[in-house]
């Protein structure tokens, strides 16, 4: 057995099979600085430029955003609050860049932190998937 040439393509593998999903996931920081600019063009003149509040409510407020949950920030924003002066941006926007209004929002205000990446299923069987690859050209090598 060579254990070295075994070693080399077992972490290379490893590496490839999480570095590729990972870099297709959502970054959160780079989500909230995104977030953050859209804010600034779009809800600022009604929210706030800290989010204190005008002609819409304030939205920096910890309790507030954690009562209201995530799911809810994000309906507001795509379809509005009829009756209100507050419109729905579902057209506007895409929803990647409503989602990165949600976690600027609730990063800035309430403290939320997503630690590394958000990983969707799909991404998550193609890590496995890669796992197994990566053992499976192990064993390739070694044999050989
Ligand atoms: C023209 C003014 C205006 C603009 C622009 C605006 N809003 Fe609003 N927004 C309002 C008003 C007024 C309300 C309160 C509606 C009500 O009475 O329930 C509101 C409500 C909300 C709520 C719900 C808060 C709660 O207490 O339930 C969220 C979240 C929100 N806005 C986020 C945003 C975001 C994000 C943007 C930018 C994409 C934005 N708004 C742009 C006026 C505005």
């Amino acid at each position: 057995m060579n254990l070295q040439k075994f070693l080399t393509v077992l972490i290379v593998l490893t590496v490839v099979s999480i570095v590729l999903p990972a870099a297709w996931g959502v970054n959160f920081e780079e989500s909230v600085a995104n977030g953050k600019r859209i804010y600034a063009r779009d809800c600022a003149s009604c929210h706030g430029a800290e989010g204190q509040g005008g002609v819409g409510p304030a939205l920096n407020s910890k309790s507030k955003l954690d009562s209201l949950g995530l799911e809810n920030v994000k309906h507001s924003i795509e379809d509005g609050v009829e009756g209100t002066a507050m419109p729905g941006w579902k057209d506007t926007l895409t929803e990647s860049e409503i989602d990165d209004l949600v976690h600027f929002i609730f990063g800035e205000w309430a403290g939320l932190v997503i630690v590394g990446i958000e990983m969707w299923p799909w991404e998550i069987a193609f890590v496995v998937i890669g796992a197994i690859w990566a053992l499976m050209g192990a064993y390739y090598v070694v044999r050989v």
